[in-house]
């Protein structure tokens, strides 16, 4: 029996997902940096929860960054394959089910310049929220190190330097959902990299627990971003960490516009 067919005779569980403060893995609260290393290892997600007023800067631009993804994916389709690169995770790409658009960081120092498609507002709002996930992305792998207590050239931070040449970068999705969920294609992976931090309004998502073998929804939590390990830190981390498959689901039949936005910290290339 395939994936997609199980889901639909099932009705999975919600996924037990421990929420950390940003403000505690800042301060390196004790217990929350417990919590935090503890939902790295088992099931490798976990929720960072920016609402407390020092971290909150992040979620005001929230609404606005959704209202600017939902214009991009709404051009006329030769408007965003003016950003269309075959060969290059970068861009815009379109799939059976799901449209997708990445830029690296790195792309920054051009001003994305390589993606005519994509607009100047869109360019100007973006830049800078996707330079600030990767400082809460280096922030909370800093804090996965010092949780561990590594020094000097063990922390997980030494594969991501500032300067070093990366294919980390902001991705950006517009994935409706299917007319029938019996329709929704089996796409269970693990992800490549170090860190995914994921921003969603709706349920859309599941991840197969570690423990039960059992795929369980992950919900969507206000205030809250998701965030979960990836192959690279798995293997950084020699196999402190787990790397959770998960797939995009969706709940009931029937379709429905669905956005998300995505965070994907990757390894240096000179790492
Ligand atoms: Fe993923």
């Amino acid at each position: 029996m395939s994936n997609t067919a199980a889901a639909t005779q099932e009705s999975p569980e919600m996924a037990s997902i421990k929420t950390i403060n940003m403000g505690d893995i800042l301060a390196r609260e004790p217990v929350a940096l417990r919590v935090l290393l503890d939902a790295a290892r088992s099931p490798g997600f976990f929720y960072v929860d920016f609402r407390e007023p020092s971290t909150a800067d992040i979620l005001e631009e929230l609404p606005d960054m959704f209202a600017l993804v939902k214009e991009y994916f709404c051009q006329p389709e030769h408007e965003k394959m003016k950003s269309y690169y075959p060969n290059e995770e970068c861009g815009y790409k379109r799939y059976a089910q799901l449209e997708t658009f990445e830029f690296a960081l790195d792309d920054h120092s051009n001003g994305l310049f390589n993606y005519p498609g994509f607009q100047q507002n869109q360019k100007r709002s973006m830049m800078p929220f996707s330079e600030r996930c990767h400082k809460v992305a280096m922030q909370i792998l800093s804090a996965l190190s010092d949780g561990l207590m590594r020094q000097g050239t063990e922390r997980f931070e030494n594969k991501n330097l500032p300067g070093m040449p990366s294919d980390s970068g902001f991705m950006i999705y517009c994935a409706p959902t299917q007319a029938r969920v019996a329709d929704v294609e089996d796409n269970a992976h693990t992800d490549e990299g170090t860190l995914t931090l994921m921003f969603f309004n709706q349920l859309c998502m599941q991840l197969k627990h570690p423990r039960t073998n059992e795929y369980q929804w992950i919900e969507h939590r206000p205030g809250q971003m998701l965030v979960n390990v990836g192959n690279s830190l798995v293997e950084h981390s020699n196999g402190e960490f787990y790397s959770c498959l998960h797939r995009a689901m969706q709940p009931e039949d029937g379709v429905e516009e669905r956005y998300l936005l995505s965070y994907l910290l990757r390894p240096g290339k000179s790492a």
